[in-house]
């Protein structure tokens, strides 16, 4: 049976310590059949549940896939796809985005818009994913909330568009003013952030005593937002001109279910995707995903491979047989998993917005179309200017057939972009990443999964445009530059410093030299 339930698709994208794992976790708890934060309280114990989705999972009987939480709010499915943790930047990040419908950008009121929000920001504008802003930490000294709008507008372009403001400057966290109704949600300290906050919503006539300088304040605030053209522009934020914000406290729950509400009434649902060959596919047609993410080596007993994918149409149900756009060869998904739903392996089918994991999917690549009925192909999963490049050899020349084999593999799954000329020859490819924590990976996937050692020597390279293969031809033996092939065809060629790249293009109008999207 289809779950016709409607369905809200995205992800958090934030700098690390901002507070995405307790706003995931608070995420959670406002969701149908979880009350609690768990049976575990202090912070320790907190900090170890929310880190680990799986055991989260057993716990609380939500669905989460290493890859997305699922969890009904409202009449709604939910649909939180996880954003890799780690403060280094590496391709992975960028692609869970193309599997998310909007983006809620977490920025920490003390800090305001970091590095790594920002880089994350860039491939959201670059997708044109909508993105509703959160302001975190608000219970804690932090920027004045009309400093944190200029510094949104100022850094990433977006008109901001609050849809509440706080009452009680940051550290003085009373509440926050309603725009859309004018109301006080009053905010209600609980013990320890585990229970669901209360919010008491009061008229303004009934705001207390106590609160009555702050909430006029507030009140003189929004009504100047008002004249600054900051109130909510559901066309704007569609189309990537505004930015709703909200204020919370993700480790207090204040704002939290605010910010579900709002995710539920404003941010898209999954709509029609356009195929490569501009044809369209609504959610309602035949079933197709696409796969944004390839995993393996989870399990070190057998060769396991997940490949994680978002459905675009229709309903996939466990056991049909699907058409792999890229061979054109059936793909029979009795062999493969649905991994989310309530329980793990109780619920069989899935809807557009879903994550399906599918396992022993050997022939499917990142990228990769999957459909019944008519043939699609989605657009590529598109790869990032790598800024990091290493010549990759054999630790050990007598493994040299499982060293060939675990590149490709880790070529094939996007771990790093793998980079080849007929100078260099085929020994020693050169791997190109966009954050060097890529390297890390696959040296340990290399000695530990493969059994075969490898060696890196750093290259001298700082950036790499696209060239075609007449560029290539003119651009052998000038200096500072070296083109090679990437394992999708694309010419890239690499520089050593942005000089160069200037200069080389400034005196060679004629050789297609274009800027990569930018990874950071
Ligand atoms: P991350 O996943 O984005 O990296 O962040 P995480 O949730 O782990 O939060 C980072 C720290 O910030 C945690 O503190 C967490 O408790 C705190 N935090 C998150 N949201 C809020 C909030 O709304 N208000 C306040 N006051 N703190 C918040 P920690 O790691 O235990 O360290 P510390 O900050 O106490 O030193």
């Amino acid at each position: 049976m289809p779950d016709a339930r409607p369905r809200r698709t995205f992800a958090v994208i934030s700098h690390p310590d901002a507070g995405k794992s307790t706003l995931t976790e608070a995420l959670a708890l406002h969701a149908r059949a979880i009350n609690e934060a768990g049976a575990v309280h202090g912070k320790g114990a907190r900090r170890a549940t929310v880190s680990d989705w799986m055991a989260m999972e057993k716990a609380r009987g939500i669905s989460i896939t290493s890859a997305a939480l699922q969890f009904v709010y409202r009449d709604h499915v939910v649909n939180l796809v996880d954003t890799p943790g780690h403060s280094d930047f590496s391709e992975d990040t960028y692609r869970v985005l193309s599997a998310v419908d909007s983006a809620v950008m977490l920025v920490d009121a003390g800090k305001g818009l970091e590095p790594q929000t920002l880089k994350l920001f860039r491939v959201c504008a670059l997708r044109g994913i909508p993105v509703i802003t959160v302001i975190n930490k608000w219970d804690r000294p932090g920027l004045s909330a009309l400093g944190l709008m200029d510094l949104i507008q100022e850094k990433i372009g977006l008109r901001p568009t609050p849809l509440t403001w706080p009452v009680g400057e940051a550290g003085d966290f009373r509440g926050v003013l309603d725009r859309r109704t004018g109301d006080f949600v009053k905010y209600t300290r609980t013990a320890g952030g585990a229970t669901r906050a209360p919010e008491v919503r009061l008229a303004p006539g009934e705001v207390d005593e106590a609160d009555a300088q702050v909430w006029s304040d507030a009140v003189e605030e929004h009504e100047l937002l008002g004249l600054d053209e900051a109130d909510h522009d559901q066309d704007g934020f569609l189309a990537g001109r505004t930015t709703p914000v909200m204020f919370a406290s993700a480790l207090q729950n204040f704002g939290v279910a605010q910010l579900l509400d709002l995710l539920l009434d404003l941010a898209p649902a999954p709509g029609a995707t356009e195929g490569v060959d501009g044809t369209v596919r609504r959610v309602e047609d035949d079933f197709s995903a696409f796969v944004f993410k390839v995993q393996s080596g989870m399990n070190s007993a057998h060769r396991d491979r997940l490949a994680y994918a978002r459905v675009v149409s229709g309903t996939f149900e466990r056991g049909m047989v699907v058409t792999h756009a890229a061979t054109g060869r059936p793909f029979a998904t009795k062999f493969a998993q649905a991994v989310f739903g309530r329980e793990t392996t109780s619920v069989e089918t899935a809807e557009p917005g879903d994550i399906i994991g599918l396992v022993n999917a050997n022939a499917l690549r990142v990228g990769d179309t999957i459909y019944t009925g008519d043939p699609v192909e989605y657009p590529p999963v598109p790869t990032f200017a790598p800024e990091h490049f290493v010549t990759a050899s054999a630790g050990d020349i007598g493994r040299y057939k499982q060293f060939r084999r675990g590149i490709e593999q880790l070529d094939q799954e996007g771990v790093v972009q793998v980079l080849r000329s007929d100078l260099r020859g085929d020994q020693n490819p050169v791997l190109a990443a966009v954050g060097p924590m890529q390297f890390e990976v696959v040296e340990d996937r290399m000695t530990h999964e493969f059994n075969a050692p490898i060696r890196f020597s750093r290259l001298d390279f700082q950036l790499a445009r696209r060239t075609d293969a007449a560029g290539a031809e003119a651009l052998a033996g000038m200096r500072g530059v070296e083109v090679l092939q990437r394992s999708d065809g694309t010419h890239l060629a690499l520089f050593v410093d942005q000089w160069r790249a200037k200069v080389t293009a400034r005196d060679n109008p004629d050789i297609l030299l274009e800027a990569l999207p930018a990874g950071g």
